[in-house]
């Protein structure tokens, strides 16, 4: 992990990994960045292969990683795609090429001198994240959500809008929290867990629990073995 300021050096040749909503979000995060020149797009939709998205080209599928960053002289890819597992999959296939995995930082986003980011990491527009958190790889901190002291987010986490994290909570890999949703301190959600929107937490949430409501309160608990839940688990988020 590295604290989130730019190394000097001239503008990156960026490539984004999906061209759905969350790329063009990501999109206009990178071009408001001097320190990025976006290239193109990746995406699996042969539909829109060689068109232009929000004036970026399509350069071909995801699958054409290697060979559209050789040709175009690219530097860093990020992935932007929502769903929680695929982005994190995704990402560890990019880290392999030995591409550097670049994070989009909105200006308007407030984050403490000691934070601490990961790679692949999208943090919105209007985003707070206060001191001493660490925030994993291939994370989404979404529009305007707040992430108060000493709070760690792990990989493959997606943290919508408007979400409000207080103090001291551990939010494991995977885990989605829906928009307008407030965590309590200390609170930990487990891996791959899913807080509804609107819901406000105030007991630990199970691994691969769904949980909605004020206070929030269990409606489903995917079925997983203790072993594939042991797997999901990181060695520190
Ligand atoms: C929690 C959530 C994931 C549940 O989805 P689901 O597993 O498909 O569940 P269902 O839609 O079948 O709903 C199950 C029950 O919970 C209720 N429910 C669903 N979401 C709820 C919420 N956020 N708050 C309160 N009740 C909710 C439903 O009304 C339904 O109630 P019923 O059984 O009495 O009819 C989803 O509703 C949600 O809140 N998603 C957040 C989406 C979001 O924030 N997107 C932002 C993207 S940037």
């Amino acid at each position: 992990m590295t604290n989130f300021r730019h190394q000097p050096g001239p503008p990156k040749r960026i490539l984004i990994l999906g061209a759905g909503g969350h790329g063009r979000v990501v999109l206009d995060i990178l071009l408001q960045s001097a320190h990025h020149q976006v290239v193109g797009f990746l995406d699996n939709n042969p539909n829109i292969h060689g068109r232009r998205v929000d004036g970026i080209p399509v350069l071909g599928a995801i699958d054409d990683l290697a060979h559209v960053a050789h040709q175009g002289d690219v530097t860093g890819v990020i992935v932007a795609i929502g769903d929680n597992g695929v982005r994190r999959g995704l990402a560890r296939e990019v880290d392999a090429t030995g591409i550097d995995l670049i994070n989009a930082i909105h200006p308007s986003a407030t984050l403490a001198h000691n934070a601490m980011l990961g790679r692949n990491v999208v943090v919105a527009a209007g985003v707070v994240v206060c001191a001493h958190c660490q925030i994993g790889d291939s994370v989404i901190l979404n529009t305007g959500c707040i992430i108060d002291h000493q709070t760690m987010i792990g990989e493959g986490t997606h943290i919508c809008p408007g979400v409000r994290i207080a103090g001291r909570v551990t939010v494991e890999p995977g885990t989605f929290i829906g928009i307008g949703a407030t965590i309590i301190p200390k609170i930990t959600l487990g891996c791959e867990c899913i807080v509804g929107a609107g819901a406000v937490v105030i007991d630990d949430v199970p691994p691969m629990a769904t949980v909605i409501g004020v206070p929030a309160h269990q409606i489903k608990l995917a079925s997983a073995s203790e072993d594939e839940v042991a797997m999901l688990l990181p060695a520190h988020v």
